[in-house]
């Protein structure tokens, strides 16, 4: 790609997360810090400890990346990062960096927030860090197979990285509908337009029923202009499949060390944070949907391990607070009470913090195995924190023999869904667009509801 055609992608990008910084919330709603305590770098570093046995940074002042850190993020990471860690935000949008420094600021935590194109070619990070967090920024870039390597590149050896990139197969609906969307000359710097987007939203709920859950489930997404847009209307999403993403990830000299499997999609192979899933198993499920996570990667850069690691002390602000609800959002750990992840939780920042926990063999046999398995999953139980092989091994193993792939049921034309196309046909005339579009969208509303 010419360099004046990354300029344009930048600059589309740029401009859209100006107008829309992204998630956009709130300065006063309270955040449950609790939830993001997967995002930081000690819990990297565990998950490093525990698949080599040893630590691969050692003691002194680290600095932690947040890049494309939008207007959350960085603050949001910040509270799992002790206060000698040195953060360093960066992004596009001068907006969400300036919103993101309020935030420091009300929390009282020195933070440096840089305006800055990870692709500029003349981009420079500064120091290496020993963390690197992107999340859901790499798959907006002209070329992000380099913009890993320009991240990787200010890594220091034994650093760590969390990338989070799209699942494009997961997203083939939502793909169709923004071109749907595009047909009828919807614009996302339209208000109007956005407000219409919503209806018609609403509207392939009610009436299409291969989209159903599929909408049911972003809600949330559809009432917030940032996420509707980001969702959408976007300037940029690269449709980069999984053999794409490992090749990036060797390219930049970096290795896998697991993924996050938040919906619980990978139940019938072995512990995915902890061994990172083959790669055919894994596409062989993202192609028949058994998979519709994104891509959460851990990932290390290889070194030799340094002769003693750091210790912090686990902030009082995080022991007090009640443990992540994330925790208790499945079927086999929505039934244990406070009681039970009271201890979990403490023993959890124990190990993230000091590097470890006492054992909690005694605590284990009185939770279900499978309990302990899906907290395992989620990155809130190690192996390392029990004495007996049996309960280790049992945080390896799958948890089911096989999972089944989503049906879906069949397509609906618009024929026999009259409401949404009348909305549809009123736009096009509306926008002064010829009806005969609609056989275009006819059909690109045909694909969203193929599997
Ligand atoms: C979907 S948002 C994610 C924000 C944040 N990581 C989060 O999860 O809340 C993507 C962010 O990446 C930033 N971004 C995209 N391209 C970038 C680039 N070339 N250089 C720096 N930041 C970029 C955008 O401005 C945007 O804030």
């Amino acid at each position: 790609m010419s360099e004046l055609a990354v300029q344009g992608i930048n600059a589309a990008v740029k401009g859209m997360y100006e107008a829309f910084p992204y998630p956009d919330y709130s300065l006063f709603i309270p955040l449950r810090w609790q939830e993001a305590y997967a995002s930081g770098s000690l819990f990297a570093q565990g998950l490093v400890r525990q698949k080599l046995g040893h630590n691969l940074l050692g003691e002194g002042r680290k600095r932690i990346l947040i890049a494309g850190c939008g207007d959350v993020q960085a603050a949001i990471i910040s509270r799992w990062e002790p206060r000698s860690h040195r953060m360093v935000g960066v992004d596009l949008s001068r907006p969400s960096l300036r919103k993101a420094k309020l935030r420091a600021l009300m929390m009282l935590r020195p933070m440096r927030l840089q305006q800055l194109n990870l692709e500029d070619p003349r981009v420079d990070l500064g120091e290496p860090y020993a963390h690197i967090d992107a999340y859901g920024m790499l798959h907006h870039l002209a070329n992000p197979s380099e913009g890993l390597q320009t991240l990787s590149r200010c890594l220091l050896p034994g650093g760590t990285m969390r990338i989070m990139v799209y699942n494009s197969r997961a997203r083939q609906w939502m793909f169709q509908i923004s071109r749907v969307f595009a047909l009828l000359g919807l614009k996302a710097y339209d208000r109007a337009d956005l407000q219409e987007s919503v209806r018609l939203l609403q509207s392939m709920q009610r009436n299409v029923p291969a989209l159903q859950d599929r909408l049911d489930g972003m809600k949330g997404i559809i009432q917030e202009p940032a996420r509707l847009v980001d969702a959408f209307f976007h300037e940029r999403e690269a449709r980069l499949g999984l053999s794409y993403w490992l090749k990036a990830i060797h390219k930049a000299g970096l290795i896998p060390l697991g993924l996050m499997d938040r919906y619980a999609e990978l139940d019938d192979l072995a512990n995915p944070l902890l061994r990172m899933p083959a790669d055919d198993l894994l596409q062989a499920r993202i192609d028949d949907l058994r998979f519709e996570n994104n891509l959460e990667f851990y990932l290390y850069k290889d070194a030799p391990p340094p002769l003693s690691a750091g210790v912090h002390a686990a902030p009082l602000n995080l022991r007090r607070r009640l443990p992540p609800l994330a925790w208790q959002r499945y079927a086999e750990t929505k039934s244990l009470g406070i009681g039970q992840l009271w201890p979990l939780w403490q023993a959890f920042l124990s190990r993230t913090f000091q590097g470890q926990s006492s054992f909690l063999d005694r605590w284990a046999r009185r939770i279900e195995p499978l309990a302990l398995q899906r907290l395992s999953r989620l990155g809130a139980l190690f192996p390392d924190q029990f004495q007996s092989r049996e309960l280790q091994k049992l945080l390896l193993n799958p948890m089911q023999s096989t999972m089944e792939a989503p049906q879906c049921p069949g397509a609906r034309s618009l024929t026999d869904a009259p409401e949404l196309r009348k909305q549809m046909e009123g736009i096009l005339l509306r926008k002064k667009l010829p009806l005969a579009r609609m056989q275009w969208i006819e059909e690109r509303l045909k694909r969203a509801q193929s599997l």
